[in-house]
């Protein structure tokens, strides 16, 4: 281990969720799950995470519903049995391995493009049919579907804890369905599920409340959020460290551990006057775990955007330092890791020179 990442290989221990280390894998869409069932490669991809000795592997987004959660093919699911099946083999292969996985439960929400699905005639949800600030394309979703909405997030951490995951991660980034409600562009309505932040965030807490009551008071329950938008990376849901506590105060009220915020680029600071991410300023106003991310062993321009060595692919030396004062608590890492599976060992056994630069040529298998 080299002194300088010794803070990422320090055990972490915190009310519902402890790890070996402070590495998390990114959940990452891979599209692999034919007729949305993690199959054998899926579980061995996992696995070989797991032996590469990441302290909390969470998966690919994972739908909730076989009908509006999901427009993108091969995207796994875990409300079938089949897909249930499919799971039990994958958290049973990181088990094995020492490792622990956490299930990312995704709804697209309005990026679900109807047309790439099976149910082409059913209009995508959202919490009022906005898209793209401006123009509305479908219905506000009605109180009936909010309802089945929040009892499908929680069926499926339900099962998740039967499959024995380790964790649930809500996905509520990225302007999928839970953001399109916390965010005062796409939430239009004057009803309890808009308006001010106790009425953006109620659906959420509401999914988080109903889960924690059936999960029970220990299973660690994680959600991801982001200020930046997909049609816009300079957007932001909370303007202010005030907003970002308004936000995000009720979601621990409702039962949420662990707070992942995610960023492009983990060392950007969120709000003029301070050096705080995102993950950094939910740590503070919650006083919860937060995990960040964003280009962690990336190299090219990404590193050479903050300065670092650009012949370095693990200039890791900022996040490093950020986490020494224990501005946030974990790192999840993507690319870096959907790349090279042994990226953790590396790093720890000061392997530099062996580290792989991430190439789009992987995104096509599954190693
Ligand atoms: C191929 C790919 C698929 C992704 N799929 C998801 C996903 O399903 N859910 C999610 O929250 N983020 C997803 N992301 C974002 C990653 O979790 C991560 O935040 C992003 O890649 C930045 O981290 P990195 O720079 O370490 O790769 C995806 C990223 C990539 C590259």
């Amino acid at each position: 281990m080299s002194a300088t990442t010794d803070i990422l290989f320090t055990p972490f221990t915190s009310e519902n969720l402890n790890l070996k280390n402070r590495i998390v894998m990114a959940p990452m869409t891979r599209s692999f799950s034919p007729d949305n069932i993690p199959g054998e490669d899926v579980a061995a991809y996992y696995r070989r995470r797991a032996e590469g000795d990441v302290g909390l592997i969470l998966t690919e987004g994972v739908s909730t519903n076989q009908t509006t959660a999901s427009g993108t093919p091969n995207v796994p699911n875990i409300v079938t049995d089949a897909a249930k099946a499919g799971w039990k083999k994958v958290v049973d292969g990181v088990h094995g391995a020492g490792g622990k996985i956490g299930v990312q439960l995704w709804h697209e929400g309005p990026y679900r493009n109807p047309e790439k699905t099976a149910h082409p005639d059913i209009p995508s949800w959202s919490a009022s049919g906005v898209k793209v600030p401006g123009k509305a394309i479908w219905e506000p979703m009605s109180e009936a579907e909010i309802e089945t909405a929040i009892t499908e997030f929680v069926d499926a951490a339900v099962a998740a804890k039967e499959l024995g995951f380790d964790a649930v991660e809500f996905h509520g980034a990225h302007s999928y369905l839970l953001d399109s409600f916390f965010w005062d562009q796409t939430n239009l309505r004057d009803d309890k599920w808009g308006g001010d932040w106790k009425g953006r965030t109620h659906f959420a807490c509401e999914i988080i409340r109903r889960t924690r009551e059936k999960v029970g008071a220990n299973y660690p329950l994680i959600i991801r959020l982001s200020q930046w938008k997909q049609q816009d990376f300079s957007a932001k849901t909370a303007a202010t460290p005030q907003e970002m506590e308004q936000w995000l105060a009720p979601l621990v009220e409702a039962g949420i551990d662990i707070f992942h915020m995610s960023q492009r680029r983990f060392w950007e600071p969120s709000f003029e006057g301070s050096a705080l991410n995102d993950a950094g300023w939910a740590k503070k106003v919650t006083g919860k775990p937060a995990i960040s991310v964003g280009s962690v062993g990336l190299s090219g321009e990404f590193i050479a955007a903050y300065g670092g060595e650009a012949s370095e692919p693990a200039s890791l030396d900022r996040l490093v330092e950020m986490m020494d004062r224990e501005e946030f608590d974990l790192i999840a890492v993507g690319r870096a890791l959907l790349q090279d599976p042994e990226w953790v060992v590396k790093i720890r056994d000061g392997r530099n020179g062996d580290l792989q630069n991430f190439t789009k040529d992987a995104l096509g298998k599954l190693y």
